[in-house]
């Protein structure tokens, strides 16, 4: 099988493996365990803040990071696409009591413009006030698509001029710092709070980190453990995020330049159905015309290759360190094929 469905699919490497084996551990509800804190205190530094905490998922680290920042019965406003609004299960509403405003966005990409021009801060006894904006980058279902750096400083202005949070989802940051050469730390400083996933392109098996101020890390600890995301000698799972920093960052540039070989071989037979030059990290969406996705999606499975059907007539597929670009030649290839009847 040569499975696209997701980065989320990898296994750990037998080097990692080893890693975790070696790993030494301690309680880290006590925050004693030394790898954890290893981890907590490179992936701050990272990102230019002052401490972190060592989640179980993204969606745990996003939680809490907006939950930092939005009182119950205040509002985050995120993009139509957005993860935290698409894809957590409505946990930001049904646990903390927060609700949510969208604005719309082409492929999931930040314009400060439709920011501002739906945020409410402040709103007094009428409107929901806005506590928060969260960004994703690079923005999953927009296509792996990078935030414009402009964008997210001008967005982090607005925010700063009126008061409110800003957050971002960085579950495949990494992946937008290899493409465009930001400093992970220039990324970071421009929030109040950053999420970062070491379970999607750099392998790890589980693990996410959340990065704040040392105020706020401290109540997050306290939110993790209500949500029962305490957890004891997670060293070696941190082992496995440590060793995926150290060895599994550069490597995302052959992830990139296998999701561009994919889209080129699809494009080959049919070019409506993606634009290479759209493909900018490791996410391609296919428009699969007048093909159900599901069906097509189905009958590709049956031939070796996995992908998803994110949509009626709409397919993504995700490279990834357990694929290579042969497999996603010979994919792209086989989806093209299909597509063209
Ligand atoms: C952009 C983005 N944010 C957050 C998450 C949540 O991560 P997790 O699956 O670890 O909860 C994902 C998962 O794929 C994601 O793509």
């Amino acid at each position: 099988m040569i499975d696209l469905r997701s980065d989320t699919v990898t296994k750990p490497t037998e080097q990692m493996r080893a890693a975790m084996l070696a790993a030494p551990v301690g309680d880290d509800v006590y925050a004693e365990d030394p790898t954890v804190n290893e981890l907590e205190q490179r992936v701050a530094q990272l990102l230019g803040h002052e401490a972190s905490l060592f989640c179980v998922s993204g969606s745990m680290c996003n939680m809490l990071g907006v939950r930092l920042l939005v009182e119950p019965g205040q509002e985050v406003v995120c993009d139509v696409q957005a993860h935290i609004a698409r894809a957590e299960m409505g946990g930001h509403a049904a646990v903390h009591g927060v609700t949510m405003r969208t604005f719309p966005s082409s492929r999931g990409r930040l314009q400060v413009a439709e920011v501002a021009k739906i945020i409410s801060p402040a709103a007094g006894p009428y409107l929901v006030s806005t506590a928060a904006v969260a960004i994703e980058n690079t923005h999953n279902f927009g296509g792996g698509t990078i935030q414009p750096f402009e964008e997210l400083t001008a967005v982090a202005e607005l925010c700063r001029e009126h008061s409110i949070g800003y957050h971002l989802d960085g579950a495949r940051l990494w992946n937008a710092h290899i493409s465009t050469g930001v400093a992970l730390e220039a990324y970071g400083r421009l929030f109040d709070t950053v999420s970062v996933c070491f379970s999607k392109g750099l392998g790890a098996p589980v693990g996410s980190v959340l990065v704040s101020t040392a105020e706020n890390i401290a109540r997050a600890r306290v939110l993790r453990k209500r949500l029962g995301g305490g957890w004891r000698q997670a060293g070696v799972l941190a082992a496995a995020c440590l060793y995926a920093v150290d060895h599994h960052v550069q490597r995302l540039a052959d992830d990139h330049a296998a999701a561009r070989i994919f889209a080129d071989a699809v494009a080959g037979h049919v070019p409506t159905a993606v634009a290479p030059n759209s493909v900018e990290t490791n996410v391609v969406v296919i428009d699969t015309g007048t093909t159900p996705a599901a069906a097509l999606s189905a009958a590709l499975a049956e031939r070796g290759v996995l992908v998803s059907a994110l949509g009626p007539f709409m397919m993504r597929a995700v490279t990834h360190l357990d694929v290579t670009a042969d497999d996603c030649e010979l994919a792209g290839q086989l989806v093209g094929k299909l597509l063209a009847g």
